[in-house]
């Protein structure tokens, strides 16, 4: 089910990856070089599926000078920052400097999302529930008095869950210090301590624009011997080590689950994301959903990521989805309008349905504009 190259003809395509930090180390997260890889890989082939020609390109300090030069059609852009994370919305700045089209969202996206202690001042301006929370830049500041205990710590500003491991989630203000200073030493950013979501956990894509869907939500289920007594989170071993597993669809009312796609989908908007990005979600212990953090560059390692399995979950196989950014990019940059995508949505499972369901901020954050949503595999 892949959307070839039609009436486009082959596109060159360049595969934007990061360059490993000098000597070979990958900064916090060893893992991710071998995530980027395959990845890569995993996205040369699909575009060669569908018919466009490839070229990697790595993510170097000349990026935008090498970019005119090799002149491509589009860059699908997998550069996540292997070394440093911020520099994922550095190389989105030179992408758009250099006017060629790219895949994902624009720069201010990547720097709110990123920044999670902005992103959730952006959730509580529009009224999206997101965990109270106090940044630190001192292990000594005063503790805010509305934020009782537990509370979990993590640096502001990491992905893949780095820096978070059981001694994130604290119970009393020594251990909230230590953890406090621990961030501040060994990530060089501030601390961003938050009120501590005990319940359930699930995972949301959101795919595509005008309007973005929401793919089914995934939840993820701990393993049991390691639940802890707060609730457990989803630290950085449970995750390099791909110890969870997932259920989707989850146990939800249908209430439940409206809700928690509506999360997602209001978060998606208020960080101005486009063409994908996974949301990540907990419930309190009385299941209500707070929003923990956007991701705007979310994986697409096949059999290991989870965008590419919810979109699998749509009926949308790996190639197709490659084929639908491919395709809301380029409609985006050749103002093609809406026919480009809804080619790819028409490859969805049948039984998409729109749903008049949210009010959000337009473009120009003052007027309010409806939205339809289009809930498939219902
Ligand atoms: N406020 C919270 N309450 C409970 N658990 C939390 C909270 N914040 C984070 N966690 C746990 O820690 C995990 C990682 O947190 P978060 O998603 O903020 O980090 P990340 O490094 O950006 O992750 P990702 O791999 O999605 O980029 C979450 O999946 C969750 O299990
Ligand atoms: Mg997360």
């Amino acid at each position: 089910m892949a959307t070839g190259a039609g009436d486009r003809g082959q596109l060159k395509v360049a595969v934007l990856v990061d360059r490993p930090p000098r000597g070979g180390t990958v900064g916090r997260d060893p893992h991710a070089l071998v995530q980027s890889r395959a990845t890569a890989q995993a996205v040369c082939t699909a575009l060669r599926e569908l018919g466009h020609r490839p070229v990697l390109l790595e993510a170097t300090g000349n990026l935008l000078g090498r970019l005119k030069a090799l002149a491509p059609d589009l860059v699908f852009n997998l550069a996540t920052g292997l070394g440093q994370k911020k520099q994922q919305a550095n190389v989105v700045a030179v992408l758009e400097v250099s006017g060629i089209p790219f895949t994902g969202s624009p720069l201010e996206s990547h720097v709110l999302a990123l920044h999670k202690p902005l992103a959730k001042m952006v959730f509580r301006h529009w009224g999206i529930p997101t965990p109270a929370f106090q940044v630190f830049q001192d292990p000594e500041q005063p503790l805010h008095p509305g934020l009782p205990f537990p509370l979990i710590v993590k640096p502001s500003s990491e992905g893949s869950s780095v820096g978070i491991g059981p001694e994130a989630v604290v119970g009393d203000e020594r251990a909230l210090r230590t953890a406090v200073a621990r961030v501040l030493a060994e990530y060089g950013q501030s601390a961003l301590v938050e009120q501590f979501i005990p319940g359930r956990e699930f995972t949301v894509g959101v795919l595509g624009n005008d309007p973005p869907r929401v793919l089914p939500p995934e939840e993820i289920i701990f393993p049991a011997e390691e639940v802890q007594e707060a609730g457990s989170i989803y630290g950085y071993v449970m995750k390099e080590r791909d110890r969870v597993e997932r259920l989707c669809p989850p146990p939800l009312s249908a209430v439940q689950r409206e809700e928690i796609e509506e999360m997602a989908l209001l978060s998606f908007h208020a960080l101005g994301c486009r063409d994908y990005a996974r949301v990540d979600i907990r419930m309190d212990r009385a299941g209500v959903p707070f929003v923990l953090e956007v991701n705007t560059m979310p994986g697409l390692q096949p059999g290991y990521s989870e965008l590419p399995r919810l979109a699998q979950a749509c009926g949308l196989d790996y190639t197709a989805l490659i084929g639908c950014l491919v395709e809301e990019a380029l409609g985006r940059f050749r103002r093609v309008g809406s026919s480009a995508l809804f080619r790819c949505t028409d490859r969805l499972a049948s039984g998409v349905r729109p749903v008049p369901v949210v009010f959000l901020p337009g473009a120009g954050g003052s007027e309010v504009e409806s939205l339809v949503r289009y809930p498939a595999c219902d």
